[in-house]
C-alpha cells in the first residue's frame, strides 16, 4: 500500500515530461460525504484519443527506457480498491487532467502521505514550472502558489535551501491549520 503522495508524484511527473507550464494539484478531504478527491491539472502537450483511451492500459508507455514507478494504471487500481475511481481528460496540445476519488474512510485506503515534502520534490524537480495546490479539509481551504512566491524573491531562486525550508515549514503550518481548531 503506497502512500498516495507517491502517486500524486508519479502522476505529476507524467505532466512535467509532457512539457507543463502551470501544473495545479488539488486535494479535497470532503469528511462529510466520505470523499477525498485529488485532482492533477496541466498545460503540457496533451494526448490524441488514441492515446487517451489506450493510458490506463498497463502495458501502455510512451517511454523508451524501463521505470520503477507506478504508472496510472496503477493509481486507477488503488481508487477502485477503495470505491474510488481515476478518471483522465486530455486534448492534444491544451493539457491533461487527472481526477482521482477514493472513499475516504475506506480500510485499503493509503494515507496521504507527506504533503510538505511532496511539493517540495515537485518545486526541485523543475523550478521553472508554476506550481498551484489547495488542500481542502470540509470547508477550510490551504492554498500555495510557487508563481507568487518567485515574485515576492525578486529574482533568488525557489531552491535555494533556506528559500525550500521556508517552503515546507510554511506548507506542513498550512496543512496542519486545515485539521486544527475546528468549532464545536
Ligand atoms: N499529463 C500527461 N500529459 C501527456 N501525456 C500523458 C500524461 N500523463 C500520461 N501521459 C501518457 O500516458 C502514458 C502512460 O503514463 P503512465 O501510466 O504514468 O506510465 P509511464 O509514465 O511509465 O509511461 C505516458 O507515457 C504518456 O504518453
Ligand atoms: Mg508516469
Amino acid at each position: 500500500m503506497k502512500e498516495l503522495s507517491l502517486h500524486i508524484l508519479d502522476i505529476i511527473e507524467n505532466s512535467i515530461n509532457a512539457k507543463a507550464t502551470t501544473i495545479k494539484l488539488r486535494i479535497f478531504e470532503d469528511l462529510k460525504d466520505n470523499l477525498l478527491i485529488i485532482e492533477i491539472k496541466d498545460n503540457g502537450k496533451g494526448m490524441n484519443k488514441e492515446m487517451l483511451s489506450k493510458v490506463l492500459d498497463p502495458f501502455v508507455t510512451s517511454r523508451t527506457t524501463r521505470r520503477v514507478g507506478l504508472g496510472l494504471s496503477l493509481t486507477k487500481l488503488a481508487a477502485n480498491q477503495c470505491a474510488g475511481d481515476l478518471v483522465i481528460d486530455s486534448t492534444k496540445n491544451e493539457g491533461t487532467s487527472v481526477l482521482i476519488t477514493f472513499q475516504y474512510g475506506h480500510i485499503d485506503r493509503a494515507p496521504i502521505g507527506n504533503m510538505a515534502d511532496t511539493v517540495v520534490s515537485m518545486i526541485l524537480a523543475n523550478e521553472n514550472i508554476d506550481y498551484e495546490y489547495i488542500h481542502k479539509v470540509n470547508d477550510k481551504e490551504f492554498i500555495f502558489n510557487t508563481k507568487e512566491i518567485k515574485e515576492s524573491l525578486e529574482g533568488v531562486s525557489v531552491t535555494e535551501i533556506d528559500i525550500i525550508a521556508w517552503i515546507k515549514e510554511y506548507i506542513e503550518e498550512g496543512i496542519s491549520s486545515l485539521r486544527c481548531c475546528r468549532p464545536l
